[in-house]
């Protein structure tokens, strides 16, 4: 695991950036996997900003809340398409977002599986970190060798998202998600984590045992991670100072 520790938000955004920047030049058809919620949206704005070339870039997001149409204002595909998609010149044909509204939920996520597969699998997967370590929506107690699936989100989730639903009452209780199993076979995972909320999760993840109850544990296991936090959410690490010193001594051909 890498972990890179920037003073601020924007800092931590910035490596991801030029992380994110440097594969879709050195591999213009990558398969990325994207997240939402708060943590990426300065990420998405900053990609935005950079004018890449995405016409041969193919997106798989995480997750999508059961019951939610595409045009709903608090839907993953709505935040995508506001945040990112529309700002960028990737192809329409080569997005792909879970659908909430699948009539056959099982099948769909069989299909959602099979397409990552023959898409080539994932080059970098995107995550955020839920406060209670969840990956996707993976909660506490998912399997950690679990498929894309219909997951019931925990109460603190709920209470988390409140906001964008107009109060916990209208949160949904169901969405889809990749599975811990999908997201750990991404040949590469960059999780974004900032603000003190998160500083418990990160600790658990980076420096606690691969439990369940922890998902983001799970990539401990993983052979290639980096991590990008701002002091708060990296406010917990017992190791900070050595994970500081392995960024700043980095080899020139290692650097972001
Ligand atoms: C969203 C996702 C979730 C979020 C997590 C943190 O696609 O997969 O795991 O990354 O809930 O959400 P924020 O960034 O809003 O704190």
């Amino acid at each position: 695991m890498e972990i890179v520790i920037q003073p601020t938000e924007e800092g931590a955004t910035g490596v991801a950036a030029r992380l994110m920047a440097r594969l879709l030049r050195d591999k213009p058809d990558a398969v990325l996997g994207l997240a939402t919620g708060s943590t990426p949206l300065p990420l998405y704005r900053e990609l935005a900003r950079m004018k890449l070339d995405w016409r041969r870039v193919t997106t798989f997001n995480l997750d999508e809340y059961v019951g939610l149409a595409p045009k709903h204002p608090a839907s993953y595909h709505y935040f995508m398409r506001e945040n990112l998609f529309r700002h960028i010149n990737i192809s329409e044909k080569n997005i792909h977002i879970p659908d909430g509204m699948a009539a056959d939920v099982p099948a769909f996520c069989r299909r959602y599986e099979e397409r990552i597969r023959r898409a080539g699998g994932i080059d970098l997967q995107l995550l955020g970190i839920g406060s209670d370590g969840h990956i996707g929506f993976n909660e506490p107690s998912s399997s950690l060798a679990s498929r894309t699936r219909i997951k019931t989100l925990t109460a603190r989730t709920r209470r988390d998202n409140a906001r964008h639903f107009g109060g916990e009452a209208r949160a949904p209780h169901h969405v889809i998600t990749m599975g811990i199993g999908t997201i750990m076979e991404s040949w590469h995972c960059l999780l974004l984590a900032f603000g003190k909320k998160k500083a418990r999760a990160i600790a658990g993840a980076v420096e606690g045992p691969i439990t369940a109850m922890n998902p983001a544990s799970v990539l401990q296991l993983h052979p290639k991670v980096t991590i990008c936090l701002d002091e708060d959410a990296a406010s917990l690490l017992k190791m900070k100072r050595y994970y500081r010193w392995v960024f700043d001594n980095k080899p020139e051909w290692q650097t972001f």
